[in-house]
């Protein structure tokens, strides 16, 4: 099921949702816990070959597969990085000018830790764009709650985002919360 939706995610709908969050051409991105590069894809075509997307993920099979579908599409842009749960991000301060952290805050173990490390690698005003997706069932948490455990990392509250985007490969309707580094 979903064949279609990665399709037509990967053709065209993922870049337009991504240039909606707020991906420029020529931007540095962090994909953080970006399996297999759903996301990662459509924003190296936005940022382009004088941009930079670092896809991040702790697991290596995901990633195998990441780069088995860059050197298919030919895309020099993406470097994949793996990590360890913990391990902090390799990545030099005030470097980054967009993070994505989606579907995966559920998964973490430290998200204090995680959103500090966020902070430090993000440029003054930058962007930290959360789909939290899961928190109700494995954080027991609302969105309400998610919102104000980011603002406390030094995060303002920008806007959030009501659309179609991609989960599991497939088509679905979910909310994005994006914030500004103060
Ligand atoms: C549900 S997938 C979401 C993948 C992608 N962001 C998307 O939305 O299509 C969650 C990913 O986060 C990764 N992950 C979980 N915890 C992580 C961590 N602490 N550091 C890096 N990656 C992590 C997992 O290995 C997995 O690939």
């Amino acid at each position: 099921m979903c064949n279609d939706d990665i399709k037509k995610w990967l053709d065209r709908m993922g870049e337009i949702f991504l240039i909606d969050v707020g991906i420029k051409h020529k931007q540095t991105v962090l994909d953080l816990g970006c399996g297999v590069g759903n996301y990662s894809i459509p924003t190296a075509g936005i940022v382009g070959r004088s941009g930079k997307v670092y896809a991040i993920d702790k697991n290596r099979e995901h990633l195998d597969e990441l780069m088995h579908r860059t050197e298919e599409r030919g895309l020099e842009n993406i470097e994949i990085v793996e990590v360890s749960e913990g391990s902090g991000l390799p990545l030099q301060d005030e470097s980054v000018d967009v993070v994505l952290l989606y579907d995966v805050i559920h998964l973490v173990d430290n998200r204090k830790k995680l959103l500090a490390d966020i902070y430090r690698v993000l440029k003054p005003n930058a962007i930290v764009s959360v789909y939290p997706k899961h928190h109700q069932e494995h954080m027991n948490m609302e969105l309400d709650d998610v919102k104000d455990e980011i603002e406390s990392a030094c995060f303002r509250f920008e806007r959030m985002i009501y659309k179609i985007l991609i989960h599991d490969n497939c088509l679905e309707q979910g909310y994005v919360l994006n914030f500004v580094k103060e």
